[in-house]
């Protein structure tokens, strides 16, 4: 698009509008920060001009800067230039927001003298979720409008405030009606000019309330929240800067911590998740205009843990849902269950406490199949047992209406076949939810050998409407993210009887930045997960541990011994289990340092990765990271597995892999697409 097509200045009564319209999101690229410059030049110059409105059309104000520009040499005017001439114009300048005005965005109104928003408006700083600061002034301008505290939480959030609270805290002026933008901004503009009112910039302005106990304070309480990341540090020590040192001098400290930030690791990956997740939804070979099934009525089959939490993102997304059990005891639980949620959420100001009643009065529990006849789609999650699953889906195959989408909740099992009880296997589909499934952002949609277009483009369109991140998987056991795990799994397992502990193996995870490790989910999960006290030989340290009834946090103990407040502490019992099953297996016991420790949980996750890839299981490695970031809580700043073996080197990995399977055997054996990009010098990135 041509700058003149994107950048519009027309002159009203006095006033100029500067119009600015670069789809998708009016990112701050370098043809409207040319445009920009040139339009406001013209403004200034136009003696017949006493205002200037700036503002955005489309689906909203400035997104940003333009995100895909980073790390590309930067084309003049910078926004730091731009927002300074702005800052400095000899003539009153007001932004008139609507949609989202985010980092570069919101840096952009604040360099205006006065700012005018629609109460839709959402005002933030995200910067911190791309592992960054705002670096254009954002730091230095916002803590001087609403005062250090607000900025603090603002900046290490990166989550967006509404108009209203914007204008309460002074980071707008006045609120413009929700069709009438322009005139009100263009009112606003008449009436500063008239009241001949100063032009007020913020970096004149002094920071308020930024005491050295406000700082020491935030930190301790956010530490455990921000532990990992270098951003939100790196955010709260250029507020710090903002008052105590003069503006330039801020600024001069906001750009350095910035360019730091951006030429890291952790933003490098950050960003890389950003446009992944974006990406993941683009399926290849289907059509944009592939058809949509209408889907206005959803069945959960299923009202445990798995099956309410599925229930609830459609309720809260407002599509009715009809849930079933076996027996009304069980129904009744669930359907508590979700009411609690509910008031739990509302409790903490998430929801209203109508909004509670609303989708309670969108969820219709029954007892009998027969039920769903007239559901668009229907989910299972029942027991992950093929029979009972294929059983399940002959019986839907026959009661649900043509052309409803037949979904499977499952984990591990084969769509293919569970497909195959039904005479429409063109349109059953897995939907993979991660537990719990009501908070978790991923969703895994399994596409069968025989699952319609129209079908996928359907599941891919639902999970944006419910608020998921959705990756497309092909059937294999485990799918994308459990066959990953099931690497780490093992080899978690063979370490402890090798001469790790869990705790040992738990803390080299935990601190890699994972949320827990292997051997605490075993505790919160249960160790007694397809266990029986019937078939149970003693022959693994799960099962002795099941024997002994320590099945895990349920039970007050599994691998950690646990108090009244569910604190775990390394048991002696659980060590005694574990040498004397090293000794029973005639495994010599020896030091374990912490480097094995996670490259042998690390590095056949991304070798089982490569498989994926090359089996066309995954459509792209960042698919694979986005699972891994949205499911399985892999640290966002090290960007996923994949993104993890580019940054190491897969050199490095292959070679790694190779040392482990000349000891351990097969199972560390490099992949074929591993060993080709490592001989190539590439990475996944590369593909
Ligand atoms: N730069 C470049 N591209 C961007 C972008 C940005 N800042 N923001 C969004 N896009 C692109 C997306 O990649 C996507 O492209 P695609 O269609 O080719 O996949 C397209 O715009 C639409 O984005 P979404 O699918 O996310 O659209 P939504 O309507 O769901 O969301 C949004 C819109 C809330 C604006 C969301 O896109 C968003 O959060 N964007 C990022 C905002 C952000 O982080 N801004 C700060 C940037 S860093 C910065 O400003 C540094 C400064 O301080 C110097």
């Amino acid at each position: 698009m041509s700058e003149q097509n994107i950048i519009s200045l027309t002159v009203d009564g006095g006033v100029a509008v500067i119009r600015v319209n670069s789809p998708p999101v009016n990112a701050l690229s370098f043809a409207v920060r040319q445009g920009l410059w040139q339009a406001f030049e013209n403004a200034f110059a136009d003696d017949g001009v006493e205002a200037i409105v700036l503002i955005c059309e489309g689906r909203t104000f400035f997104a940003g800067a333009d995100i895909s520009e980073f790390g590309k040499p930067m084309q003049e005017p910078s926004l730091v230039d731009l927002l300074a001439m702005i800052e400095g114009a000899p003539k009153a300048v007001i932004a008139a927001i609507h949609g989202t005005a985010l980092g570069g965005g919101l840096e952009t109104a604040l360099v205006c003298h006065y700012r005018v928003a629609v109460p839709s408006a959402k005002l933030g700083l995200p910067e911190v979720k791309l592992g960054l600061l705002p670096g254009a002034g954002g730091t230095q301008r916002l803590p001087r409008l609403i005062g250090a505290a607000m900025a603090l939480e603002m900046v290490t959030s990166g989550s967006p405030i509404g108009a209203k609270t914007a204008l309460d805290a002074g980071l707008i002026d006045e609120l413009a009606p929700a069709n009438g933008l322009r005139e009100a901004a263009i009112a606003f503009a008449r009436k500063i000019v008239s009241e001949k009112r100063p032009l007020r910039r913020a970096r004149d302005l002094p920071v308020e309330g930024a005491t050295p106990e406000l700082f020491s304070e935030f930190r301790k309480a956010k530490a455990r929240k921000f532990r990992g990341f270098a951003a939100p540090e790196t955010n709260i020590q250029a507020i710090e800067a903002a008052s105590s040192l003069p503006f330039d001098e801020g600024m001069k400290l906001e750009r350095r911590l910035f360019e730091e930030l951006r030429a890291g690791t952790q933003s490098k990956a950050q960003r890389h998740i950003f446009f992944a997740e974006r990406e993941a939804g683009k399926i290849p070979g289907l059509q944009r205009d592939a058809e949509i099934r209408p889907v206005g009525k959803v069945g959960v089959i299923g009202a445990g843990t798995m099956g309410g939490g599925i229930a609830m993102n459609f309720l809260s997304a407002g599509i009715p849902v009809t849930i079933v059990e076996m027996q009304q005891e069980a129904l009744d639980r669930g359907v508590a269950t979700i009411r609690k949620n509910y008031e739990n959420s509302a409790k903490r100001g998430r929801i209203t406490a109508e909004a509670v009643d609303a989708n309670m009065a969108l969820l219709n529990p029954v007892l009998d199949l027969e039920a769903l006849a007239g559901c668009d789609l229907v989910i299972e999650a029942v027991y992950e047992n093929m029979d009972v699953k294929r059983d399940l889906f002959g019986k839907l195959d026959t009661i649900c209406k043509p052309g409803a989408i037949l979904a499977s909740n499952t984990s591990y099992l084969d769509l293919d076949e569970i497909a195959a009880a039904t005479s429409r296997p063109e349109s059953v589909i897995g939907l993979h939810f991660f537990s719990p499934a009501n908070v978790m952002r991923l969703l895994e949609v399994v596409r069968g050998a025989k699952t319609d277009a129209s079908v996928l483009a359907t599941a891919m369109k639902l999970a944006k409407t419910i608020g998921k991140v959705a990756v497309v998987s092909g059937v294999c056991h485990g799918f994308i993210g459990n066959r990953m795990l099931a690497q780490r799994r093992r080899e978690a397992d063979r370490l402890i009887l090798e001469g790790a502990m869990p705790w040992d193996v738990d803390r080299v995870i935990y601190d890699f930045g994972m949320p827990m490790g292997p051997f605490q989910i075993s505790d919160l999960a249960g160790l007694d997960l397809g266990w029986s006290k019937e078939s149970s030989k003693g022959e693994t340290i799960r099962e002795r541990l099941c024997e002994m009834d320590r099945r895990g946090q349920k039970t007050g103990a599994g691998f950690y011994d646990y108090d009244e407040k569910r604190r775990p502490t390394p048991s002696p019992l659980v060590e005694q289990v574990i040498l004397e099953m090293s000794a029973r297996q005639s495994i010599e016991r020896r030091a374990i340092d912490d480097e094995e420790i996670l490259e042998r949980c690390v590095y056949p996750m991304i070798n089982e990765g490569a498989k994926i890839l090359d089996e066309g299981i995954a459509f792209r490695a960042s698919d694979i990271d986005v699972v891994w970031v949205n499911g399985y809580g892999w640290p966002v700043y090290r960007g996923g597995p994949m993104l993890y073996g580019d940054t190491v080197g897969l050199a490095h990995v292959r070679d790694r892999l190779s040392h482990y399977a000349s000891i351990h055997g097969a199972d560390f054996l490099p992949s074929e697409l591993l060993c080709r990009l490592a001989d190539e010098g590439k990475g996944f990135g590369n593909l």
